[in-house]
């Protein structure tokens, strides 16, 4: 485990408030050891269940955990599928990641937009996990002001800053409130903001990580820097497909930011990862006609995988140890993947840096 340095006594005297609770039993194993053991995860993460009892058997036993301190999950939460309940949860990616950092100890960030389900949303992380550590903040990523004022709130009011995980994603055709098509205003340049808002705070914590949700979509995504400029979006279009694709170019940007972000923080403590968390159960569809989201919904029940199976991808990227070297890489099941050359070219990965920033006006 990278993410926290400091023992929890030292942490007791210098920031009392954020002292991880001796309730949470989960932090308390007889014999525990010092450091996080190394997991092994099979090639693709064959048997998941398996994975994830031999993932939960470890860190209990493991003290390190007790140092990831804060996260942050730039996510809304809701119940997904209540007719379809998938087993053993009916939420999101990000709510699941959520709970199971709460459990691992982690003071957890709750960022969400709207201030009735973020705070339904810090009820149900508090109960799964059985931690008081969660705190909901209010951010929507469609409004850079919203991000900007969330940033400022969060740098007075939490004093650390150990894993910033991206993970809040649309899928739907629209305008942000700063006249940016909706899937860049939000996949990528709220994301964009927040994380350059937040890096010195994570560069004084490291070493720290950010986690970038992306998708296997970005293999169809492509970044069309006229239409940046003209448009203000990634692609003109209204129909179905217009929205698959730009969801796809929205979801490339999140990899190439992280292969300019890793280039960018060569030097500090802080290594970044982008990832594919699987197909899952989650309501990212809800936006699409009727029709689509009846086919998809029956296509999901039998194929997609479960939001906490979802959430194993960000774990990994946000707590395994070993992997700095991979910083700027992307991961799906758990594992580094290769992936094509419009993923990792260097020159539109800069470029794509220097306009965010412009619309950014940092
Ligand atoms: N599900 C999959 O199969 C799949 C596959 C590949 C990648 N992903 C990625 O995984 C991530 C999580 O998606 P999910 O599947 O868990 O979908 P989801 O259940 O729809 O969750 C997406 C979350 O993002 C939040 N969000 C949307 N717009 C926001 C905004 N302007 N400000 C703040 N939060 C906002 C949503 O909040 P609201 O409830 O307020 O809308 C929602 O809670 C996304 O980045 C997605 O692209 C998912």
């Amino acid at each position: 485990m990278q993410v926290k340095v400091q023992p929890i006594q030292e942490e007791a005297v210098c920031a009392s408030s954020v002292q991880l609770q001796g309730s949470n039993n989960v932090l308390h194993s007889a014999g525990a050891g010092t450091r996080r053991p190394r997991l092994r995860f099979p090639s693709g993460c064959g048997n998941r269940k398996e994975l994830q009892e031999q993932h939960k058997a470890a860190w209990e036993n493991c003290d390190s955990y007790r140092w990831v301190k804060f996260l942050l999950c730039s996510d809304d939460v809701r119940l997904v599928f209540d007719r379809f309940p998938p087993a053993g949860s009916n939420t999101g990616i990000g709510k699941t990641t959520a709970i199971e950092l709460a459990k691992r100890g982690a003071r957890v960030i709750l960022a969400c937009r709207s201030k009735q389900r973020g705070e339904a949303a810090l009820q149900d992380v508090k109960r799964e996990s059985g931690s008081n550590q969660v705190v909901f903040m209010q951010l929507d990523l469609a409004s850079l002001k919203s991000v900007r004022s969330f940033a400022e709130n969060f740098l007075k009011t939490e004093p650390r800053l150990d894993i910033l995980v991206n993970n809040a994603g649309v899928l739907l055709i629209g305008r942000t409130e700063d006249g940016f098509g909706l899937m860049f205003g939000v996949n990528h340049l709220g994301h964009f903001l927040l994380t350059n808002l937040l890096l010195d705070r994570l560069k004084e914590c490291g070493p720290s990580r950010v986690v970038n949700v992306s998708s296997a979509a970005h293999n169809w995504g492509r970044v069309d820097f006229d239409c940046l400029n003209t448009h203000r979006d990634l692609r003109v279009g209204t129909t179905g497909l217009d929205c698959f694709g730009i969801y796809g170019d929205s979801k490339l940007c999140n990899a190439l930011f992280t292969h300019e972000l890793a280039k960018r923080l060569k030097g500090t403590k802080v290594t970044c990862y982008s990832l594919h968390p699987g197909s899952i159960l989650t309501e990212l569809q809800r936006n699409q006609s009727t029709t689509v989201q009846l086919i998809l919904k029956n296509i999901e029940r039998f194929f997609f995988k479960t939001p906490l199976q979802g959430s194993q991808t960000t774990l990994h990227c946000a707590l395994q140890e070993g992997i700095e070297h991979l910083s700027g890489g992307y991961f799906s099941n758990c594992t580094a993947k290769n992936v094509y050359a419009k993923a990792r070219d260097d020159a539109a990965s800069k470029k794509l840096w220097e306009i965010s920033e412009r619309f950014c006006g940092i």
